[in-house]
């Protein structure tokens, strides 16, 4: 069964189980650009892969709801990184959205249409468990764990789906106030389990339990000027 959705006056989703909103309303797309890839300073470290090597960038995401943060990761790694690199794209998702909600909430922006197409065409066949995507023949790999956080985040790693641990974690899974099981220790715990040193962080939260969750595990965060109405984000890396 597909998450509960309901369209507000200007078209964008929003949560029934949840009470919240997906993305930001006004901007969902530049959010997700200032908060996902410049919080973790993607522009800068794709266009550095060095073309002689032929590697892999991991990227573990906490909530994968309408692929948005997917497709501007996928849109900006076709615009900058060397081709001998291959993007792995890991997320998790307990309540996946219908493929027509899905389309839906991407078509609010024209930019993604290419990599929202090739996304629904696989997304569709998705029935639970995990599900394994690739585009581009190969050079672009999606993994959806279709389970409860803690669940997922154990399986991402007993599955050895990010062997090396992962460069950038983004972290999205409702406000905390609405959703506090996204945003527990465990969750901190299970994120740090799959990280290595250098491991950067964004988020749209600086709720202050968060922050301090976050720096247990041993990552340095910083609170950062927000987007929009958003007075500030987070930002991390463990040391
Ligand atoms: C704000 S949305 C994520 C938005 C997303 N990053 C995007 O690009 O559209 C939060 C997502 O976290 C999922 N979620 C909430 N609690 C969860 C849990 N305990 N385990 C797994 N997923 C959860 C929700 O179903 C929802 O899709």
């Amino acid at each position: 069964m597909s998450a509960p959705i309901v369209w507000d006056e200007q078209g964008m989703p929003h949560s029934v189980a949840f009470d919240d909103k997906y993305f930001c309303k006004d901007s969902g797309y530049e959010e997700a650009i200032y908060v996902a890839c410049q919080g973790n300073h993607l522009r800068e470290r794709f266009s550095g892969l060095d073309p002689d090597v032929r590697g892999i960038f991991t990227i573990i995401e906490t909530g994968f709801g309408t692929g948005l943060d997917f497709c501007c990761v996928w849109q900006l790694w076709d615009e900058c990184a060397p081709k001998t690199w291959g993007l792995h794209f890991i997320s998790v998702e307990f309540a996946p959205l219908s493929a027509e909600d899905m389309a839906r909430a991407l078509s609010l922006w024209a930019c993604l249409s290419p990599y929202k197409e090739k996304l629904l065409q696989e997304y569709r066949s998705a029935s639970g468990g995990i599900g394994e995507f690739s585009f581009e023949a190969g050079r672009v790999r999606l993994t959806l764990v279709f389970e409860h956080v803690i669940d997922a985040l154990r399986i991402i790693r007993d599955r050895g789906f990010s062997p090396d641990g992962a460069d950038a974690l983004l972290l999205d899974g409702f406000a905390p106030s609405k959703n506090p099981e996204m945003w527990s220790d465990a969750v901190f715990a299970g994120v740090r389990a799959l990280s290595r040193p250098g491991t950067t962080l964004s988020t749209f939260t600086v709720a202050g339990f968060v922050r301090r969750g976050l720096a247990a595990q041993g990552f340095e965060v910083t609170r950062i000027t927000g987007h929009g109405v958003k007075k500030n984000v987070l930002t991390g890396v463990l040391v």
